[in-house]
């Protein structure tokens, strides 16, 4: 176990922000790059690392714990022992099968499901009462083998599902519109991974509804051959970054982060992140993203987010397929 950035007490107790525990589970590129951007905005007092190999773990948590000079304060700990998990706010799972190029999320269910029905129920008896927020791909069929295998309630299980597809969609229509990223809202909901199914119906930018909206400053209109671009461009966003770089990481972390930042100050924030979805629209049975309430307790009520016809038709194919993997891969 290695350990660094130790907290100096003082005397009135700890400051009010930062007290949460953080595990990670896996030092990988996105295990790694998540810890760091919890690290980065300040959201745990402590974050725990953990993988199997103990000399990438130690490595990993030195660099970081080496950093905590020039951040919120925080105490970081590399180890190979999941109990050092116990009493985590968050346990995120980051361990998984790595995506090859070429292969698709999908493509490594088999290998990943195993492994997180190993993990998962050690895991919650370490920590019952933390939330875990699954990030390993393909997520939603990770997040549903989580929820069945660890015996937790549909609260504390959440896969990062669609937090991620749901910033690429809004970069580019941000880009297209001419308007910074935060001025636009737009869901991607239904799996994460090639069936997911970008909002366009309930899509604003600065409160006005994107398909109302004019080209402004001359800039080109958001035909349909330029919306089905910026659709296909979200959903291969990950092949083309994987192909360059071999993994991708950092939208993934800070994503992930977000998330996490969500549960730990319980902010009932709005993310499209993966549930057990039980009656949306008449779809049931299967983990997906819809815009879901995040809090401290994990994820709360899902939204009423509207849809046309053609999405909420693609949505229940994008489940279909979901079900289909996880009755394949299920025990
Ligand atoms: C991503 O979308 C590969 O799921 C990962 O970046």
């Amino acid at each position: 176990t290695v350990q660094g950035g130790e907290a100096v007490p003082s005397a009135r107790g700890s400051a009010a922000r930062p007290t949460a525990k953080v595990a990670v589970i896996g030092a990988g590129a996105v295990g790694a790059t998540l810890a760091y951007a919890v690290l980065t905005r300040g959201a745990a007092r402590e974050v725990v690392l953990h993988d199997i190999d103990t000399a990438k773990v130690r490595a990993q948590a030195l660099d970081l714990a080496h950093g905590i000079q020039f951040l919120p304060m925080a105490h970081v700990v590399g180890t190979d022992d999941l109990a050092a998990c116990a009493g985590a706010d968050v346990v995120v799972v980051t361990a998984g099968a790595k995506q090859q190029p070429g292969q698709s999320r999908i493509d490594l269910a088999g290998r990943t499901v195993g492994l997180v029905r190993t993990l998962m129920p050690r895991l919650a008896a370490i920590a019952p009462d933390a939330v875990y927020l699954m990030v390993t791909n393909p997520v939603d069929v990770v997040t549903y083998a989580a929820l069945q295998c660890s015996g937790l309630p549909r609260a504390q299980v959440i896969g990062s599902g669609t937090v991620l597809d749901s910033s690429r969609f809004r970069l580019l229509v941000a880009q297209h519109v001419g308007v910074a990223v935060q001025n636009v809202h737009a869901y991607v909901v239904g799996e994460h991974g090639d069936t997911a199914v970008p909002l366009w119906s309930s899509a604003t930018v600065g409160g006005v509804p994107l398909l109302d909206l004019e080209p402004l400053d001359g800039r080109e209109p958001l035909t349909a051959a330029r919306r089905d671009a910026i659709a296909h461009d979200v959903v291969h966003a990950a092949y083309e970054i994987i192909a360059g770089k071999g993994a991708t990481n950092y939208a993934i972390g800070l994503a992930g982060s977000r998330v996490v930042e969500a549960i730990v100050d319980d902010e009932h924030r709005v993310m499209p992140v993966s549930t057990l979805v039980e009656d949306f629209r008449g779809i049931g049975d299967v983990c997906l993203s819809v815009p879901t309430v995040v809090s401290h307790d994990g994820a709360g009520p899902l939204l009423p987010t509207p849809m046309s016809d053609d999405e909420l038709a693609a949505l229940r194919r994008s489940a279909d397929t979901l079900r289909d993997i996880a009755r394949q891969t299920g025990p």
